[in-house]
């Protein structure tokens, strides 16, 4: 038993990012996880591993479509899945090992096992009870079933994100549920790597929530890659037989029953918060209809010295999320006045092309009334994308009529998720869009594309 200023629980991005900042800040910090790996989802079955695979997939779609028109000439690699799932396990493991040497290094005790909180103050972490002055919640999220459906996930061949990410064999056929950013991540994968992938979304469009033109845009981009999307269709129904499953699903504009055979079913239908062990309920901590841990603007629950952030608490469930939420609670505790601002996150989908958004999208501030101008120009006409082949996709900059300050901005193409941290610098500085297309662009870069969006929302692109 021990006694520390802060005890975070869970080693995710929001918690191990909490917990080195509250170390670099002077505080006596301990952090629980159950794992045998720091690093949560994001490290262990998540964010790392899906990227892993989808660049060494999408290595291989360059191989089989660009290659020979660049003049690369030869036989085609071919896919050793047992290396590839190695490769993917030693990015983990790198990862993992390096979050572990952060807490040495910041002298953060690791306190290997499930805690709980037997009462304010206290972490059980099996038969040891330590204590702490505050609390921090970190725990994270786990994959949600089918809303209303009947399904059995065994994560062989009915599956989530985390079974996905180790088959035993690529399928021929795979069937994902939900048409979101985890069913297009690793869809693109097993499409690239040559299974034939069908998506099933609910909503009329995939990527609910993002601007729509965007979201139009990508659904064209993946279907001419061959992936079959259905939408507005609803899955009532995944029963698996002895090496397959079938999914029963509605079409909802006439009310049509359909069924759909597959090799093995990516269930990927949203996260709910991952609170269960905790002793919540006992110690009284106050929750949402949603199953969200209900905290104040300073991430406080109701229950005095006990806080929570990330996947648990309201907002997108997102790592970076998390980890912002787990530096400003540290800094908190510590004393300062840290402040995030939520209209600033950014969202990405690691597809091929890349898909990115910051602020808002046309939609919302349609609904807002607010007086806009778009500024779009297309990777067609921006030097760079044409060279790599990856002239797919644009830049869409919203910025207000009147002010020009830049107000949200959107992204499909090349290194979106790279380009679009330009404009949340420039958004956090309330920037308006001459700033940027007044800034010099290195050339040739895919960054000049967002220039040129800039531009657009005043007296014009150059290469439109
Ligand atoms: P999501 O919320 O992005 O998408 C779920 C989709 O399933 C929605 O489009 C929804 O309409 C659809 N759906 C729900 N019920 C359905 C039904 N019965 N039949 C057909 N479709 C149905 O959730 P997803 O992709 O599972 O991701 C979970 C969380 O993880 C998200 O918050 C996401 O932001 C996060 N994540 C983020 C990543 C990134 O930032 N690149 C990567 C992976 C996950």
């Amino acid at each position: 038993m021990a006694s520390y200023d802060v005890i975070v629980i869970g080693s995710g991005p929001g918690g191990y990012v909490c917990a080195i900042r509250c170390a670099q800040l002077g505080l006596k910090t301990a952090c629980v996880e159950g794992r045998d790996t720091l690093g949560g989802t994001c490290l262990n079955v998540g964010c790392i591993p899906s990227k892993a695979l989808l660049h060494s997939s999408h290595l291989l779609h360059e191989a089989e479509h660009n290659f020979a028109a660049m003049g690369l000439k030869g036989k085609s690699p071919s896919v050793d899945w047992k290396q590839m799932l190695a490769y993917k396990d030693d990015v983990i493991g790198q990862n993992t090992k390096g979050i572990e040497f952060l807490f040495k290094k910041n002298k953060i005790d690791w306190l290997k096992g499930w805690g709980s909180i037997p009462a304010a103050g206290k972490v059980q972490v099996g038969d040891e009870v330590h204590d702490a002055k505050h609390i921090i919640i970190a725990s994270g999220s786990a994959a949600a079933s089918i809303p209303g459906a009947e399904v059995e996930i065994d994560e062989k061949i009915v599956v989530t994100s985390t079974g996905a990410l180790e088959l035993p064999k690529i399928p021929k056929k795979m069937v994902v549920v939900g048409g979101g950013v985890i069913g297009l991540e690793l869809g693109s994968v097993y499409k690239r790597l040559g299974s034939d992938v069908t998506v099933i979304e609910f909503m009329d469009g995939i990527t609910p929530g993002a601007d729509a033109e965007v979201a139009r845009s990508f659904l064209k981009i993946l279907k001419k890659q061959g992936m079959e999307i259905i939408t507005g269709a609803a899955v009532s129904k995944v029963e698996t037989l002895k090496t397959k499953a079938k999914v029963s699903y509605k079409m909802r504009k006439d009310d049509s029953e359909h069924q759909m055979d597959a090799d093995v079913v990516l269930v990927a239908t949203g996260r709910v918060p991952f609170t269960d062990g905790l002793g919540l309920a006992a110690l009284g901590v106050a929750m949402s209809k949603r199953g969200q841990i209900e905290v104040d603007a300073s991430y406080r629950t109701n229950v005095p010295g006990v806080y929570a952030i990330g996947d648990v608490i309201d907002g997108p469930m997102l790592a970076h999320k998390a980890e912002d939420e787990g530096g400003a609670v540290a800094e908190m505790i510590a004393g300062q006045k840290p402040h995030i601002d939520y209209n600033l996150i950014p969202g990405v989908i690691y597809t091929t092309p890349e898909v990115a958004s910051v602020g808002a999208t046309e939609e919302q501030l349609k609904e807002a009334g607010r007086a806009y101008k778009v500024g779009k120009f297309s990777f067609m006409g921006n030097g760079r994308a044409k060279a790599v082949m990856q002239a797919d996709g644009f830049v869409k900059m919203l910025a207000d009529k009147d002010t020009d300050r830049v107000l949200g901005c959107h992204i499909i193409g090349p290194a979106a998720g790279d380009l679009i941290h330009e404009i949340c610098v420039a958004m956090e500085f309330g920037a308006s869009a001459e700033d940027i297309a007044r800034t010099c662009h290195a050339h040739p870069t895919f960054s000049e594309a967002v220039r040129e969006a800039a531009l657009a929302c005043g007296s014009g692109a150059i290469h439109a």
